[in-house]
Parts: structure tokens; sequence; C-alpha cells
């Protein structure tokens, strides 16, 4: 039976059309314009055919499984850090915490903001004899108890390398250049701190960024793009000469007239362009948007990574410049009132309010199948473009929004976690590319696929993403010239409905599942509101 003709678009009419997708270099084809149909009255499976290319895989940057923590509510003290805590060890690190981010193989963790960044002075947390600041980004006080030496060791017990973004809000270049010192100098004034604070060998951090978003009215040192770029350059030259080895990365957007200013002035100094984006703007007013709303975003991450690349690419830095998306999230956090950009009494009843407001980013139910798949979704649209994306950081990847969930007794592994765990732990190290044709659901592809391979193209795993809430869809997959036949052994992850979460009560409500699938002519029937990553062993 043809595909339901929704719509369908030939490729090139489609490439400049909301939906059109690149996969490693080759435009799939898709279709609708259709508004998310009800397939309630319908009992129809949905269709799709996955073509995947086995002569081509180009090995991907596993820093793509990276993670964000800010000096933001719980996700620090009360997160990974509780010294009081009988979960924590002798450096009041949480150990769940730790093994639990060592399931998901984070391998890069940006810290310390964020907003808060652009209000912080890393010499206020380091040494013995640190004092409470007022912290004017967030309107709490920041104890600075937990600092760049406790960053580094924690990042250390991970496994993960650490990621700093300075303050180029009321901090200063000069200020960036003695953090760099700090932790990576071999001698110098803020070495030899180091050495007295403990630290004898230089903690060889590579990954630092030039500010978080100056681009925004919101953030303390809001820029434009003229003094952006001249702003970078002189940072990146002082950071840089006290570490020239450094991999710099400075706050960018989607923006042209932000970000090409930026690389032309700066261009030359930087690795890698910072953006953020999060598809659902929580931050003043939280709403919880149902499945099929939060479903129809499932392809923005590309159309917003196809605009970076494309700007990367016509001016000339394709190849020079890589992309850090260092903060993404289907939901914005909620914190109205804030960010603010000057510090407000602790007193200050309103200002309490609205804090007090943040415990909304605690509700379970919110976190449910929709954001599993949108972010399976996401690290899709980056792990295509491995010649372009050198790492992306959920944000965050502890509390508030983020995958883990944790408090005093315990922790919940959100939806989003098994998502992270099941890329991180069953990809194979290389992308190939494919195309795609399938129907569609709420105006996206009702299938989103990666093919990934080892080396030598002998073992693959699929990850397909079946986005239909209430009906299977029967995928074809072909590897080359081979249709596989026979069974597979898969792991999927689709909940007891699209609605499904995970909370103290019941933590385990949805996890990935060791199946079997049977595959006929190349054909699995992939279930409803759910996630395959289906393991093709190519025979001998
Ligand atoms: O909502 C959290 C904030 O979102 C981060 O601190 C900032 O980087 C982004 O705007």
């Amino acid at each position: 039976m043809p595909f339901r003709k929704i719509y369908k678009y030939v490729a090139s009419t489609f490439l400049h059309r909301a939906n059109s997708f690149r996969i490693a270099g080759t435009v799939g084809l898709v279709f609708s314009v259709s508004s998310c149909i009800n397939h309630s009255a319908q009992t129809a499976t949905n269709k799709a055919v996955v073509e995947i290319d086995d002569n081509v895989a180009k090995r991907y940057n596993p820093a793509i499984f990276g993670g964000f923590i800010e000096q933001f509510g719980d996700q620090v003290y009360g997160g990974i850090y509780d010294p009081g805590s009988p979960l924590a060890d002798e450096n009041g690190f949480r150990k769940d915490v730790v093994a639990a981010l060592k399931e998901l193989k984070i391998k890069v963790v940006r810290w310390p903001g964020g907003c808060f960044a652009s209000g912080y002075h890393w010499k206020d947390g380091v040494g013995k004899n640190r004092k409470p600041t007022p912290d004017p980004v967030w309107g709490v006080v920041e104890s600075n108890q937990f600092g760049t030496d406790e960053f580094v060791k924690w990042c250390r017990l991970v496994g993960c390398e650490p990621y700093i973004c300075t303050n180029a809000g009321n901090g200063t270049p000069q200020e960036m250049k003695e953090w760099v010192e700090y932790c990576n100098g071999m001698s110098g004034k803020y070495a030899e701190k180091r050495k007295e604070n403990g630290n004898e060998k230089p903690y060889g951090i590579k990954y630092w960024s030039i500010g978080n978003e100056n681009w925004g009215g919101h953030e303390i040192g809001a820029s434009t793009p003229e003094k952006w770029g001249p702003l970078v350059k002189e940072s990146a030259d002082l950071m840089l000469s006290a570490d020239s080895a450094l991999i710099l990365a400075a706050a960018a957007t989607a923006d042209k007239k932000w970000t090409l200013p930026l690389l032309q002035n700066a261009g030359d100094r930087l690795d890698l362009v910072a953006v953020h984006n999060y598809w659902l703007g929580f931050w003043q007013k939280n709403e919880n948007p149902d499945y099929r709303s939060c479903i129809a975003l499932s392809e923005e991450p590309q159309k917003f990574l196809n605009g970076i690349i494309h700007m990367l690419d016509s001016s000339g830095y394709r190849g020079k410049i890589r992309i850090a998306f260092d903060e993404w999230n289907l939901r914005g956090w909620h914190h109205p009132g804030y960010p603010r950009k000057e510090a407000t009494s602790p007193l200050d009843t309103a200002a309490l309010r609205l804090i007090q407001k943040r415990e909304i980013n605690n509700i379970p139910s919110q976190y449910t199948m929709a954001d599993a798949l949108f972010s399976a979704s996401f690290l899709n649209a980056c792990l295509r473009n491995p010649e372009y994306v050198e790492m992306t950081n959920i944000a965050p990847i502890i509390n508030t929004r983020g995958p883990l969930y944790v408090y005093p007794e315990g922790i919940v592994k959100r939806t989003t976690f098994h998502t992270l765990s099941m890329y991180a732990n069953l990809l194979q190290s290389h992308i190939a590319d494919l195309t795609a044709i399938s129907d569609s659901v709420c105006s996206v592809p009702v299938v989103d696929a990666i093919a990934t391979s080892d080396s030598l193209g002998k073992n693959w795993s699929v990850a397909l993403i079946n986005r239909d809430p209430e009906h299977f869809t029967a995928c074809t997959v072909k590897i080359g010239s081979r249709t596989p036949d026979g069974k597979f052994k898969a792991t999927v992850l689709k909940g007891d409905s699209p609605d499904a979460y995970n909370d103290k009560e019941m933590p385990e409500r949805v996890k990935p599942e060791t199946v079997i699938y049977p595959v006929q002519k190349g054909v699995v029937m992939l279930p409803p509101h759910s996630l395959s990553i289906i393991e093709f062993p190519v025979k001998p």
C-alpha cells in the first residue's frame, strides 16, 4: 500500500521548505504539511523506508553526549554536591549521581553557567577563606563552597572533561586570563595560588568559552555585534597567552547579524561557536503542552543547526570552527522574574516568592516520552553533522529540567536519561548517510532515524524513533544492498503511554527493555511513542 499521501514533496522543492532535513550530506525526502491528525479513528499503520548508505561512515565526537550544570537551584548544592548527605563521599560528591553520570558516559560538563557566569568571580570560589557572595543573576546567596577546584575534582570522578564558561558580564578579559593561569599554569601568581590550594599539577582544562549569552538583553554584559567581536578577540588573546592549547568558544547565535561580525573580528582565535536553544520557553510562564505539541517541534533542532552550518559554510569557516551546542533542552527552565542584573536583598519577600516558584521545574509529570523522543531527535540532528558538531550539553544534566532528578534520599532517571544512556552505550562510533521517506504525524516525519557502524562497517546500530502516539509504524530498513531478515536484538524505550514519566514513587515506569525484533524483508514494526536501537551484525 503506497504511503498515505498526506503531502509529499520532491527533495529539491523541499530544500527550502520547513520540513526538509539533511542527513549527513543527503537531503532526505520528507513530507507533510498536515496538522497533527488524531489517528484514533484509523487503524492504519504508518509506513516508512530507511535506506542506509553503507559506503561512507564518519566518526562523530562522543562529546555530543555532554552536559551542563549551573550554580542554579539544586543543580550543584543538593544535586552533585551535598557534603552533609549520607550518600556523599569524603569530598561531598553524591556517589549515586556520579554513578548515574558514568552510565551516561558524559564526556564533557560545562560550568558554572549560564547566566550565573556573567556575575561570577572565580576567585571568590577558591582557597580557604571563602565568603558568601550575592548572586546578582538569580537573586540568592552563593556560598562559594563549590568552586573551580571542586568542579575539576568532580569531573575527574565522573570521567568527563571540564568546560569553563567565563564571565564576560561584569568580569574582565584579565580575570579570564587569570582563571586560565590558575587552572592550567605551570608558574605565575595564580598557578602558585592553585598549588597553595593543594593542587600542584596543572588541570589542563582544554574547553573554555568567552561569555554565555552576551547577545541577550537579559544577560549582565549584554553586548552589541560591533563590540562583541573585539571583546572576544581581546579576551582570547589574553587567555591564549596563559595557555596556547585552549579550545576556545564564544557566545554565538543563529542570527547572522551577531555571529558574522564575531567571526570576522575573532574567528581566527576561535575553535567553536557556542549556541543555545530551548524550544519551549517557559522561563517566565510555565506550561505543559501535550505530547503532540511537543513532538511537532522534533524537526526544529535540525533546522536550527542547518542555519548555523550554513553560516559557517558561507563565511568560510567550515572545517575551521565547529559548533558547541552547549545549552539545549526541549523545555526552558522556569524562573519567573529572573535573571536579573543587580543583586536583590535576601529579605525581599516578593523576590523570595518568585524564587520559590522555581519548584515548578521539579514536577515529575512534565517529563514524558515527548521529552525522551524530542531529545533523541535533537541528538540525531547533531550526530548527522559530525564534521560540524563538536559537543552538545543538555541543560542541565541534574535537576531543574535535567534527565537526572536528585533528591536527598535518592535519584530518579527521568525519561530523557534513558535516551541519553541508550545513545551513549548502544550506538557505534561512526555515523552513516541515510535517506528516509515516511508518513507524517503532527507535521513531522513519523520516523526519525540514524544509522551507526563500527569503523569496519561490520556492526550496525540503527536508532529508529516512532513519533506516532498511538500507532505502530512499519519501517523498512535497508543497509546498502542488504535487507535484513530474521530476529535482531533491540533495546526499546516506550513507556506504557506517550505521557508516561518516572518519579520517586515509580522510578522505573519508563525504562529501556531488551527485546528481539522480528524483521521480515527489512520490515520492523516500531511501537507507538518509542525509541528503538536495533543491532544489525553484518553476517561474515
Ligand atoms: O534558564 C537558564 C538560562 O537559560 C541559562 O542560565 C542561560 O544560559 C540561558 O538563557
